[in-house]
């Protein structure tokens, strides 16, 4: 894939940081930016972090890892991005402050560079629409974490040139990931079967159809998923989450993508699980403790 050498990533949050991680991870020269240096340097720090974990587990020599941060670079400037081939998108999950960057570095790039968002809920044609290159403009949609988990939903809108498509398709699986193609379609794939089930589990917590633990229990021993709805959703953060239901429900008008009274609630008071510290469960102690919610 010769047309990719430099990769830039926007956001350095729970995602953006984990993209930034596995780009560098395999070979590329990335650059991530956030708001301010104080973003940065925690982004970059968590990333310096995790990779220490694995040396220390053996499982990454320290010259690797060294190498690795040596292809990573931080920074507030939107303009030390406009010399990347692809450009991937991880901020807050918000229509108008993802097409205001997407305006500014349609302005500084030159015409070769991919858009690619990582957006959830959003659909790629609504950020393609506020540039003039919207042939170039694909979602890659991660998971998280980003390090950890294998899947890729590679987007193409209508409006998607085929070979934009492909080249972001390779370039997925060359930071060792397993890409799906997917439509256009808010929530894309997954998001469009997940989304309501962790909005039901809020709902059944609502009736009283039983507790936290026993809810994340249940499916996690009935269904073998890794982590039930609650636990899933503090890992996730519930202000995306909210942010999430509230653009699907937008989208489809169905009632499973909204957001329940709940989260609503708890996304209010800044319970926004594990990032803040407090969500379905509360992550002071040694253990998780369930919150007294309801
Ligand atoms: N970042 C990086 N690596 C991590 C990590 C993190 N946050 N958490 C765990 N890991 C790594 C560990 O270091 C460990 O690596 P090694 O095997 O190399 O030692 C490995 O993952 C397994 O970790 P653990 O043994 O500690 O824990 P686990 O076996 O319980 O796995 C998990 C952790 C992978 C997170 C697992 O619980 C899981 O798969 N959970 C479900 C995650 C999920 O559903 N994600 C999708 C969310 S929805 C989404 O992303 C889309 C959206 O738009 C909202
Ligand atoms: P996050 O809150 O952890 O991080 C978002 C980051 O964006 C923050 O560090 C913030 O400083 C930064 N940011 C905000 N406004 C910005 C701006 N104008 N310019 C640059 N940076 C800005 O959120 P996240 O969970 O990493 O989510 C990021 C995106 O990824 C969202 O679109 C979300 O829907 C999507 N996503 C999230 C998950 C998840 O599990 N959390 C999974 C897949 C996709």
């Amino acid at each position: 894939m010769a047309e990719i050498k430099r990769v830039g990533v926007l956001g350095c949050g729970l995602m953006g940081s984990g993209i930034a991680q596995v780009a560098a991870a395999a070979g590329y020269d990335t650059i991530v930016r956030e708001v301010n240096d104080e973003v940065v340097q925690k982004g970059i720090g968590g990333i310096g972090k995790q990779l220490g974990k694995q040396v220390e587990k053996g499982k990454l020599a320290a010259e690797d890892r060294d190498a690795l941060l040596g292809r990573l670079k931080g920074t507030t400037s939107l303009e030390e991005l406009k010399e990347c081939d692809i450009i991937i998108e991880a901020i807050v999950e918000n229509l108008e402050l993802k097409n205001e960057i997407w305006r500014t570095l349609d302005g500084l790039c030159p015409p070769h560079t991919i858009f690619a968002s990582n957006t959830s809920s959003l659909t790629i044609a609504d950020m393609a629409a506020a540039t003039k290159r919207p042939e170039r403009m694909v979602g890659l949609h991660f998971f998280n974490p980003v390090p950890v988990m294998k899947l890729v939903e590679v987007v193409k809108t209508i409006a998607t040139d085929p070979q934009v498509f492909q080249t972001a398709f390779d370039f997925a699986k060359s930071l060792g990931k397993e890409p799906i193609v997917c439509k256009d379609n808010s929530g894309f794939v997954v998001n469009l079967l997940l989304v309501p089930y962790m909005m039901d589990a809020i709902r059944a917590l609502e009736q009283g159809v039983a507790s936290i633990e026993d809810i994340d229990k249940g499916m996690r021993l009935g269904t073998g998923y890794p982590m039930g709805p609650f636990v899933l959703s503090d890992f996730v953060g519930l202000d995306t989450l909210d942010k999430i239901g509230g653009i699907m429900f937008h989208e489809y008008k169905e009632k499973r993508y909204a957001s329940p009274p709940l989260l609503k609630r708890m996304v209010s008071l800044g319970y926004f699980g594990r990032k803040t510290g407090k969500g379905f469960y509360d992550y002071s102690g040694d253990e998780p403790r369930p919150m007294p919610l309801v």
